[in-house]
């Protein structure tokens, strides 16, 4: 633990962390919602550019099945017998006489709206739809067409009264020669009428203001009561149309994009409109005008704006939710954090109280040292000069003197060893380590302790079969051991062995492989109130003790990263334990 780390305020982890996710959250559904947006746009515009597709070809599909219906109309008339005669001779009452009712019919049934009967120069003999117009020349494209190319021609073409008609020519031919030309024809409403009844579109026919006279316009708007305006566009007018009304939004310059190939999306009151155009060609190939093709589009919108918006929503309530979790996550990883900040600023304080509370034990240790060590020589010494005193004063009994001599040599021997023990004591700082075969300092030791201690009580070893050699200083092991084989023997009371073991075991802290040397007695014991004492310098229950045995072995325990631990046996006696670790080398001191 760094003390700078400790004074830094802790950091503030979910600020950290919980902007960035937010905006990358909000990025990613903003990115997720426009492109829902754009692929919806993509659908409707396609949806719309097939359907305009569709209405071109159904628009070509009708005109060829109303040519054909038409060219078989014609030929059923070009074959009656009855028509061709009147027909020939030009009788305009016979001939509306015999051709009336079935002109009748193909109003009602197919929505005829042209008949002519035409002479070989092109002049009208007979309109069945006006009959009393007639006699004028008609050079229309589909008229040339048949003529010029002696067949039947069909196709598009604008009428005088500005509507606009979809008509088919064709020669009558018979062996002498042609007899004339028979017309027909349809206007573009019906047509377009019937799209939209398949395709669910409105159209909107346009033309050129270039090919038509207002007056011709009008005259038609009239003829056939619809409703108009000739300025509604400035270069178009509108000549068919299947909506009531030409929406207001639709002007001269949505005009021009659609034109241009695009599509437009507008709002007209409460609906949402789409719309696209096709060309509208004339029998003689020319750009008369366009189709505008409309679809309303209000409840695809509407069903669109509310995925969208349910989308956007659940795709919020799910980035909430996330966002809420991860929150909370953060919270609690930075309450962790807090609470580890706090704990390492309590370590730290407690670290330093610690210090403090040991600063004041080792003073307190070296007051009772001093004290100790001047008890301990100030009663011999008090012995000394109150026995010098006394030798003095009975100097002339020379037999009184010597005894009190032998008295003052005692005392200063006592002195003497006192100081020995301290010196014995202080040794224990020097410290060198080496390869160290245990069996022998073990042997060694014992031999010392059988020869200085008089109570000559049993010693037992337990060692391993194989030689154990630990990296330790052998002069301090063997001090160690001495100390504690000293303490059980002064410890036993009757015949009972003192055990020395040598056994493998882990470190009771750190789990390290290491061995325990211990020593057993069967002495009195430990009492229990003492126990906390026993390692602490001048503690002693005896009265020829200097209380130094055991500091030395814990001193040599912890010079060597050892440790060493006293237990009381349950049937009686003391166990120390001097743990040491198994290591290759242990750094010199
Ligand atoms: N094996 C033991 N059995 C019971 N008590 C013990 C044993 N070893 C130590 N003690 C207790 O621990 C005390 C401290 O022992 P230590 O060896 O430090 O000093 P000492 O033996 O009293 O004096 P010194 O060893 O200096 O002559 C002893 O006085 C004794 O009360
Ligand atoms: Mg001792």
């Amino acid at each position: 633990m760094k003390p700078s780390s400790i004074g830094r305020k802790p950091r503030r982890v979910k600020a950290a962390f919980i902007w960035p996710f937010a905006i990358v959250l909000t990025f990613i559904l903003g990115a997720f919602a426009v492109t829902a947006y754009f692929m919806e746009v993509r659908v409707r515009d396609r949806d719309l550019a097939e359907r305009a597709t569709a209405v071109a070809k159904l628009f070509d599909q009708k005109l060829d099945k109303d040519a054909n219906l038409m060219q078989a109309v014609l030929r059923t008339m070009m074959d009656n017998r009855a028509i061709e005669a009147v027909f020939a001779s030009l009788d305009r009452d016979a001939l509306i006489r015999e051709v009336g009712p079935l002109f009748e019919t193909l109003r009602a049934d197919h929505r005829i709206t042209h008949l002519y009967f035409d002479s070989p120069g092109l002049v009208n003999v007979l309109r069945l739809h006006s009959p009393g117009e007639f006699g004028d020349l008609i050079e229309r494209t589909t008229m040339i067409g048949a003529r010029d190319q002696g067949k039947a021609v069909h196709g598009l073409e604008l009428g005088p009264l500005g509507t606009l008609t979809f008509r088919l020519v064709t020669p009558w031919r018979r062996s002498d020669g042609i007899l004339g030309y028979l017309e027909i024809g349809e206007e573009i409403e019906y047509l377009v009428e019937e799209i939209h009844d398949s395709l669910s579109v409105d159209l909107f026919v346009l033309v050129d203001k270039r090919f038509m006279l207002p007056q011709q316009w009008h005259h038609g708007l009239a003829l056939l009561n619809r409703q108009g305006s000739w300025d509604r566009f400035g270069s178009h007018v509108t000549v068919a149309q299947t909506a009531a009304q030409v929406p207001s939004a639709l002007n001269d310059s949505v005009l021009a994009s659609l034109r241009a190939g695009g599509t437009e999306v507008f709002e007209d009151g409460n609906r949402v409109l789409h719309l696209a155009m096709l060309p509208l060609v004339d029998a003689g190939g020319r750009r008369i005008g366009d189709l505008v093709v409309m679809r309303d589009i209000t409840a695809l919108q509407t069903t669109f704006q509310r995925s969208v918006t349910a989308v956007t929503m659940l795709s919020l309530l799910a980035g909430a939710g996330v966002l809420g979790l991860f929150y909370f996550a953060l919270d609690r990883v930075e309450r962790d954090y807090r609470r580890q900040h706090d704990l390492e600023h309590q370590l730290l304080r407690l670290g330093t109280e610690h210090q403090r509370i040991l600063q004041i034990e080792k003073l307190s240790v070296l007051g009772t040292m001093v004290g100790e060590i001047a008890h301990q020589l100030n009663n011999p010494l008090v012995g000394v000069v109150n026995l010098a005193q006394l030798a003095a004063r009975e100097a002339d009994d020379p037999a009184r003197t010597r005894e009190l001599l032998t008295e003052i040599h005692r005392a200063g021997e006592d002195c003497h060893a006192f100081i020995q023990s301290m010196l014995q004591f202080s040794k224990v700082s020097g410290f060198e380590s080496m390869p160290t075969l245990m069996a022998q300092v073990i042997e060694e030791t014992v031999l010392l302790f059988r020869q200085t201690e008089s109570r000559h009580c049993l010693v037992e070893t337990r060692l391993p079969e194989q030689p154990v050699i630990l990296i330790v200083d052998p002069i301090l092991i063997r001090h160690a051991l001495f100390n504690l084989l000293l303490n059980a023997a002064q410890a036993t009371v009757g015949e009972g062995a003192i055990v020395i073991a040598l056994e493998r075991a882990a470190s009771p802290d750190s789990g390290a492989p290491g061995w325990v040397l211990s020593v057993t007695d069967h002495g009195k014991g430990i009492a229990p109130d003492v126990m906390d004492k026993i390692f602490l310098p001048f503690f002693t229950t005896r009265s020829d003790g200097t209380g130094l045995g055991l500091p030395v072995v814990q001193h040599v325990a912890l010079l060597h990263d050892g440790a060493v631990t006293a237990s009381n046996l349950p049937g009686g006696g003391t166990k120390f334990a001097l743990w040491l670790p198994d290591r290759e080398q242990i750094g010199s001191a």
